[in-house]
């Protein structure tokens, strides 16, 4: 198979679409486009030389279900991957950027605001190479009001060349890309209310308009598009640390989080999505985003408005540390030296994600408590060593869930993945140090039944079934 672009009849397609930045959205978007356009031949590049390799191989970079079938039936066709950014900008009629834009962590905003070097970067590697008029797509999460910034330094050239700027933010949910990219609620494209902004803004439809029906094309202004992408995830985040509240009053109530969570989600003003009490929101965005839209509140002077979104991250601050700290008074308010079992590792379920993981900060202050901690994941094994290297303390990584539960104090459920349900929990109980505990930080086992075989079984917001 051709995987290289060297050799690409590239007359034969109707534009060149192509993307920077080969990562969880650029490599799952740009796979679903290239299937479901073979009109259009899409390139997509990343300054990570060995991330492209695999991208070329059947060891992809990142795993997503469903994703290798999606790249296997476009790559070589009209689907290529490469390290040649320069010579693909030169090319490419429409560039999708897609790289990341992660919490500044020094200087101005340090903490809070997004850092825009790599997206800066891009521009400026654009604007070098570029010989003819492109459309510029932002696909990367972005602060409002970027475009602008980007458009003065694309149109600052003076090769003649016009640079169309257009906000389309990506919605996908890692661990449901590919579904989400095939079937979106919607699909946001803003555009500058200009003649050249329309035309722009209508190449973009087109594309899109291959598989997605015109009704969830939505076209709004720029500005409301690059901001509607930072709402959407503030407002997924806010959902969780609001379930996740009530999960500490329920405890001290007796009320149960999982008949709370029912009744409240019958609503239909309200909803049942996103109202699951858990350990806590994770991966790459909803804190990022949420820290994002605080640092803009605030620099337009909006305190008020900056507060009341902060609060959404400190809520999932505490929600992890009371987890942490349950486990501890459970365990007779001394781990030092327990084998405390992690049963997921990976910021949610189908993906082996670890940005941001709730299971990170657990980890850490599970060790700081001198515990023994094993860690095990379907999927995340690997990065997990990565996020924890040159830590200190006694902590190990296994494979096998069952292996990581013999002589363990406890099993942490951090992970709400579907093969924990259903694991030999009889057998698991035999192989562990006695009185075992069950935290199930996702409150996805079957509690009673793990309460019968003889744990002691601590869910989320609901009261604990003790033997003690
Ligand atoms: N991960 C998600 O679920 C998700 C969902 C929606 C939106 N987003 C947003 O999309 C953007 C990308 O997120 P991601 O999770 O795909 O990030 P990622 O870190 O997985 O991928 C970004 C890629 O860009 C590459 N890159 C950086 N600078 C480059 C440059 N100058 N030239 C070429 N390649 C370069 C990096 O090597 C990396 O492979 C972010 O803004 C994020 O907020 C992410």
């Amino acid at each position: 198979m051709k995987r290289s672009n060297e050799r690409i009849n590239t007359k034969k397609f109707k534009k060149h679409i192509l993307c920077i930045g080969a990562g969880y959205v650029g490599g799952a978007t740009m796979a679903v486009i290239a299937a479901r356009c073979p009109q259009y031949l899409v390139i997509v590049v990343d300054i990570n030389q060995e991330k492209v390799k695999r991208w070329q191989s059947d060891n992809l970079p990142i795993y997503e279900p469903g994703l290798l079938d999606v790249v296997k039936s476009a790559r070589g066709k009209n689907l290529f991957y490469s390290a040649a950014i320069e010579e693909n900008i030169r090319k490419a009629d429409i560039i999708f950027v897609s790289v990341n834009t992660p919490t500044k962590l020094f200087g101005e905003g340090a903490g809070k605001t997004a850092d825009l070097q790599y997206w800066e970067k891009t521009a400026r590697d654009i604007l070098r190479v570029s010989e003819s008029d492109k459309i510029i797509v932002e696909k990367s999460t972005l602060p409002v009001r970027t475009a602008s910034a980007m458009e003065r330094i694309l149109n600052s050239n003076d090769k003649g060349i016009h640079f169309e700027v257009v906000s389309n933010p990506e919605f996908l949910a890692e661990g449901s890309a590919i579904n989400d990219l095939e079937n979106p609620d919607r699909v946001l494209i803003g555009a500058q209310q200009t003649e050249e902004g329309q035309n722009a803004c209508r190449e973009i439809v087109e594309i899109y308009e291959n598989w997605v029906p015109r009704e969830r094309i939505i076209t709004s202004n720029i500005w409301s598009s690059e901001l509607s992408k930072l709402v959407a995830n503030a407002f997924l985040a806010q959902r969780i640390s609001s379930i996740n509240s009530i999960s500490a009053l329920c405890e001290k109530t007796e009320a149960d989080i999982g008949e709370v969570a029912h009744a409240v989600g019958k609503d239909s003003r309200i909803g049942e999505k996103f109202l699951n009490a858990s350990v806590g929101f994770g991966g790459s965005c909803f804190k990022k985003d949420i820290l994002n839209l605080v640092y803009i509140c605030e620099s337009y002077g909006l305190s008020e408005v900056a507060e009341y979104w902060e609060r959404v991250v400190s809520i999932n601050e505490y929600q992890e540390s009371r987890f942490v700290q349950t486990i501890n008074k459970a365990l007779f308010n001394t781990i030092a030296n327990k084998r405390i079992a992690l049963f997921g590792f990976a910021f949610k379920a189908n993906t082996g994600d670890t940005r941001e993981s709730p299971a990170i900060y657990i980890t850490k202050k599970l060790l700081e408590e001198r515990a023994c901690v094993v860690i095990t994941d379907p999927k995340a094994i690997e990065n997990a060593r990565l996020e924890l290297e040159g830590l200190d303390g006694n902590l190990e990584f296994q494979a096998d869930p069952y292996q990581a539960a013999v002589n363990a104090h406890a099993i942490a459920v951090v992970t709400e993945w579907e093969a924990y349900k259903t694991l030999d929990y009889q057998s698991i109980f035999q192989h562990m140090e006695k009185p075992p505990f069950i935290f199930d930080g996702r409150n996805i086992l079957d509690h009673r039944k793990l309460f019968e075989i003889g744990f002691n079984v601590y869910p989320l917001g609901k009261h604990p079934l003790s033997h003690l």
